[in-house]
């Protein structure tokens, strides 16, 4: 099987697309860290029950998994849910980066609290959970023990396009984009590759948190048809990427959802204007208005990603 023998942690495992990427590895051969603080979908609560109920799934269909209910923004959490695995399973392969809150709230009424909150989840957990393995990889590397780790995080549409309301969580989520193809050069010498999903799902964020996303989804098919926004879509792009087989896979950023995978492309220049010599402003801004009015330079939105279809 793909997965045979590899060891994963995944992080928010207890719900959504994390529940669905544990249960496929699990399925492909991998034992599974299921991580899940039971949190409410803002961050608030906590519960042990969904990270039980997976690793009782995955075992129930033949795997192996245990539960962690350390939360990921808590740095010597995020160092307990790493040596979960290497305690549990004898070592460590795969990280799943994927837990996640939401505070959606416009710019001027977003408080500090809600800031830091989905800051400390997303980019603070992503950093945690990422640090802790890559001391053990680099310190087992050193010992001539190539893991052939793999780091796969969870980014978003949010980050990568904007969308209005989530200045935190976006800002995050584009911050994650631009981690993993940082750490990716910092790790590749030591056999790690760092790649980055954006996934387009119906989950407890989208239903419950973002209504309007929601709606563009529905509410599921019937029977036997291909429902696209199932979060069990996304889960075979992390299982190969988890795998040997994409072991030159390195620094990429993927939109997925339904049965479609896009390749992403981050910042990169559209349009210039160019003098030899100083500007005066007032010409520089007729020379860039005449070029953003060209529309080099227009970015994809979320809109767009749903009227292409999924
Ligand atoms: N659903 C989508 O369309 C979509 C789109 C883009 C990105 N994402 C991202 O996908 C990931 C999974 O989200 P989902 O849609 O499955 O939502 P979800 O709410 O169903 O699952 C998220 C899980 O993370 C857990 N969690 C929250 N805080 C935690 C913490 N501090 N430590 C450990 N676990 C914690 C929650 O308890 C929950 O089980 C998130 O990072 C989310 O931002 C989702």
């Amino acid at each position: 099987m793909l997965l045979d023998g590899k060891v994963v942690v995944i992080t928010g495992a207890g719900r959504g697309i994390g529940r669905e990427e544990a249960l496929l590895m699990g399925k492909l051969g991998a034992k599974v860290v299921v991580n899940d603080l039971g949190a409410h979908f803002d961050g608030t609560g906590a519960s042990a029950g969904p990270a039980h109920e997976v690793v009782d799934e995955i075992k129930k269909s033949g795997g192996d998994a245990v539960a962690n209910g350390d939360s990921v923004s808590d740095f010597k959490g995020a160092q307990r849910i790493v040596e979960c695995a290497i305690d549990t399973f004898g070592k460590l392969n795969v990280l799943v980066n994927n837990a996640g809150i939401l505070r959606d709230r416009m710019i001027f009424n977003m408080s500090e609290e809600d800031w830091d909150a989905v800051i400390a989840v997303h980019l603070k957990g992503t950093f945690n959970c990422t640090r802790h393995a890559c001391v053990y990889w680099r310190e087992q590397h050193k010992v001539g023990d190539v893991l052939n780790g793999r780091i796969i995080n969870t980014s978003s549409d949010s980050g990568l396009l904007g969308n209005p309301s989530q200045s935190n969580y976006g800002a995050a989520k584009a911050a994650i984009a631009a981690m993993s193809f940082i750490i990716d050069r910092e790790m590749a010498k030591y056999g790690v590759t760092v790649n980055a999903i954006a996934p387009v799902a119906r989950t407890r964020l989208t239903v419950e948190a973002t209504p309007a996303t929601a709606a563009l989804m529905g509410q599921g098919t019937g029977e036997g048809e291909f429902d696209v926004f199932n979060p069990r879509n996304v889960a075979p792009l992390v299982a190969w990427l988890a795998s040997d087989d994409a072991a030159d896979v390195h620094g990429e950023v993927f939109r997925v959802g339904g049965g479609t995978v896009w390749a992403m492309q981050g910042w990169h220049s559209a349009a210039k204007v160019q003098q030899r010599g100083v500007w005066d402003p007032s010409a520089l801004g007729t020379k860039l208005k005449t070029e953003l009015a060209k529309g080099g330079t227009r970015k994809e939105t979320m809109a767009d990603v749903f009227a292409g279809g999924l």
